[in-house]
């Protein structure tokens, strides 16, 4: 099955179960300043899970579902690997309470819980044909008890007891986004040892302070990696030869089908996460959301350089248009979003360039850990080149930028900064 057939089958899934589908927010948080990127499905639900909205009146039932676009910026750095990625979407499913029967064959519109949520993915997966190989809940820690409650609804699905691992907190205990918010103790199902869906169980409010305090009524949060999800039914090797980057990936290999694997990886989520980005209104600057898009936009340009790709961006761009337009119209844009990128490469372009030379110049490989912290700090002062573009040539050295290299670049820049600013 490919990812358009999927998309259709799981709305309709929770639809014909009483949720009501709705489109996927924008990257960028509506009314929730402590989130500076959307990261989850549930963000643009928060206030219907503290009952500052009403579902019945804005849905007409208390569960949704959804497929949300969203970003993490924690995980800039590792793209490159198996399966880190920046943009993805998430197939999630909601309920803001209060609870009616919990009763997976209840299709109507109260609120329900853990029975419902559990049986309810088993069943999706298992008319997928997919086989679970274990599950978790949470071993309780502190003042959150134990989570029997799911452990016993996994073994009466036929879950064998030695495949239901208990975590604590680290593992099994999701949220909030943000400062504050709705949280709680989460199950979640691997599959192919790929823990593909995240079922949380929002019991609690995490205040500023961190105290935890019960919500009004306990509400449902899940979460499904969209391209976790296609990699596991698709069979790939990893996430990055699903259809979810197709026709991007073939259009790349067209052109040079010599890219190594880990720069192939870095361009194909860096591509499609600027195009997103860039459609949902963010432009890169030197601060926040805006930063954030100029970092991958400055990394994608380092790999595409470096094959001399730079110039087929606008090819790049509208593999992704053809591939995800139908679903986000705003992503119809194609003009603005090449203007954009654009932009962006021609103001970088002589920065890189003689970055680059520099960087050869200066880096011979045989450096300290200290030493190597000064040497970038002295290539961002003089030369403009960034941190971030630095330590990804290090990777391609197989070089290490260690905690000591990273202390000491840090404290020059501190010094430098107070400097600057006194002067
Ligand atoms: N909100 C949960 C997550 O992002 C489902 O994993």
């Amino acid at each position: 099955m490919n990812s358009e057939e999927i998309r259709k089958e799981f709305l309709a899934f929770f639809e014909k179960r009483g949720h009501k589908v709705i489109a996927s927010s924008s990257l960028i948080p509506g009314d929730d300043p402590s989130v500076l990127i959307t990261t989850a499905g549930m963000q643009q639900f928060k206030k219907y899970f503290t009952r500052e909205k009403d579902p019945i009146k804005d849905f007409g039932t208390q569960r949704t579902t959804s497929i949300q676009k969203c970003f993490r910026t924690t995980d800039i750095e590792e793209v490159g690997d198996e399966r880190h990625l920046t943009f993805f979407e998430m197939l999630g499913n909601f309920s803001f309470g209060p609870v009616g029967s919990d009763d997976p064959k209840d299709f109507g519109v109260s609120g329900y819980f853990k029975r419902s949520a559990i049986c309810w993915a088993y069943e999706f997966l298992n008319n997928l044909g997919l086989k679970i190989d274990f599950v978790s809940v949470f071993k309780g820690e502190k003042n959150i008890p134990y989570d029997s409650e799911s452990f016993n609804i996994w073994k009466e699905l036929g879950i064998d007891e030695k495949k239901i691992m208990k975590f604590g907190r680290e593992d099994n205990f999701w949220g909030p986004t943000g400062e504050e918010g709705p949280c709680g103790p989460t199950t979640e199902i691997y599959i192919d040892n790929i823990e593909v869906w995240n079922i949380v169980f929002n019991e609690y409010y995490q205040e500023k302070s961190g105290n935890l305090k019960k919500l009004e009524f306990p509400g449902v949060d899940t979460g499904m990696g969209f391209e976790r999800l296609m990699k596991v039914i698709q069979k790939t090797a990893t996430v990055f030869e699903t259809d979810l980057f197709e026709p991007l990936r073939t259009r790349i290999l067209e052109i040079n089908p010599n890219i190594q694997v880990r720069d192939l990886r870095i361009i194909l989520d860096h591509t499609r996460a600027s195009v997103f980005l860039i459609s949902d209104g963010i432009y890169p600057s030197n601060l926040e959301r805006g930063y954030v898009l100029r970092r991958i936009l400055r990394r994608l340009m380092l790999k595409l350089n470096k094959y001399n790709l730079t110039d087929k961006i606008d090819i790049m761009i509208k593999a992704v248009i053809e591939k995800f337009g139908n679903i986000y119209n705003n992503l119809k844009n194609y003009d603005k979003i090449y203007e954009v990128i654009n932009k962006e490469f021609k103001s970088f372009e002589r920065t890189l360039k003689r970055g680059l030379k520099m960087f050869e110049k200066y880096i011979k490989g045989n450096e300290t850990e200290e030493e190597l912290g000064e040497k970038l700090f002295l290539l961002f002062t003089s030369f403009g080149l960034p941190l971030d573009i630095s330590k990804e040539l290090l990777k391609e050295k197989e070089m290490k930028f260690t905690e000591i290299s990273n202390h000491v670049f840090s404290k020059l820049f501190e010094e430098h900064r107070k400097i600057s600013k006194s002067s």
